[in-house]
């Protein structure tokens, strides 16, 4: 089969209300990926580096839980609930993403807050809420995608699901490795080459070495960055496609302000380092 082969799948068959609710869906999606990406390049959401004390965004939470319930309840209870109860495609294609996306969302929503050393316990419900919304819109369209499209029977070996495959896998390692890393940078038994002893364990911010980090500032976003763009290739959809935008929309102006605030916190810090993408960005 060649690449762009047409398209590899019917949608919502026989039902055109479906098609087009889920066209106006992708296009407000579309719409407040255009609106974050100027929000935050002017000012980057106040948390974790940029938490900003004098922003008023409600009362604080426990972090932990923040981030369960901003990612957890829409990437894992939501998505999985549109999967098995709105949508009624079962084949391959189907499980197969459901698992991809679950492999994320499971560790982002659920694992990741449980075992990251954050500075602060507590965030503000709204930083909460901005992350719960957003996501509840893209993981009701993707979950609502995945669940009803009907893939040709031949399509496992199609280029497409090849490649988005691999790219999300990539995507992935990077993501999880780099996270880690983060991670232990405040490990009591980490890496103690960069900074004394006397602070490791600390909830400090110290500079990242390493792999990736020798590239680029945030290779986190930019692993995540090739999943999503991965599975939007895999699913052929445009699900996928406004859910890629809304996370560019976040990491390119994100990565860009970490950057300058290593570089204004950290005078040694590697010239030649990226902000989000090696080389480029
Ligand atoms: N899909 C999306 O739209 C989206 C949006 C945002 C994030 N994410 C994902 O969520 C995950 C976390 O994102 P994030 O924005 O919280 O990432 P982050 O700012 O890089 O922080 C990740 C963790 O590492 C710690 N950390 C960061 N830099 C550090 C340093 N120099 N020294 C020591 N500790 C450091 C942070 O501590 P503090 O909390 O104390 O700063 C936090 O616990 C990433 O995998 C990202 O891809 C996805």
């Amino acid at each position: 089969m060649a690449l762009f082969d047409g398209i590899p799948y019917r949608l919502y068959a026989g039902s055109e209300t479906r098609f087009i609710v889920h066209l106006a869906l992708c296009g407000l999606g579309f719409l407040l990926a255009v609106i974050t990406f100027v929000v935050q390049v002017i000012s980057p959401a106040p948390y974790g580096k940029h938490e900003n004390k004098e922003a008023k965004w409600g009362p604080p939470i426990p972090q932990r839980l923040g981030h369960m319930l901003s990612d957890a309840l829409p990437g894992v209870v939501l998505f999985v609930l549109v999967f098995f109860f709105y949508g009624y495609q079962r084949g391959y294609a189907n499980y197969t993403f459901l698992a991809l996306f679950l492999a994320h969302y499971v560790q982002r929503g659920i694992v990741h807050p449980l075992m990251m050393r954050y500075r602060n316990a507590v965030v503000p419900l709204g930083i909460t809420l901005g992350g719960f919304g957003p996501n509840c819109l893209y993981h009701f369209i993707n979950a609502d995608f995945i669940g009803s499209a009907d893939y040709d029977d031949n399509f496992y070996y199609d280029p497409r699901f090849i490649l988005g495959i691999l790219l999300f896998v990539a995507g992935y390692i990077i993501n999880r490795w780099a996270d880690w890393k983060l991670r232990s940078l405040r490990n009591i038994k980490g890496d103690s080459s960069h900074f004394p002893e006397e602070e490791q364990g600390s909830t400090g911010y110290y500079i990242p070495y390493g792999g990736m980090f020798e590239l680029v500032t945030c290779p986190n976003y930019f692993g995540e960055l090739v999943e999503w763009l991965g599975w939007t290739i895999a699913t052929w959809s445009l699900a996928g496609l406004v859910w890629t935008l809304f996370s560019a929309a976040t990491f390119i102006p994100r990565s860009r302000h970490n950057h300058a605030w290593y570089k204004q916190q950290f005078e040694m810090y590697p010239p030649n380092r990226k902000a989000l993408i090696p080389c480029l960005l």
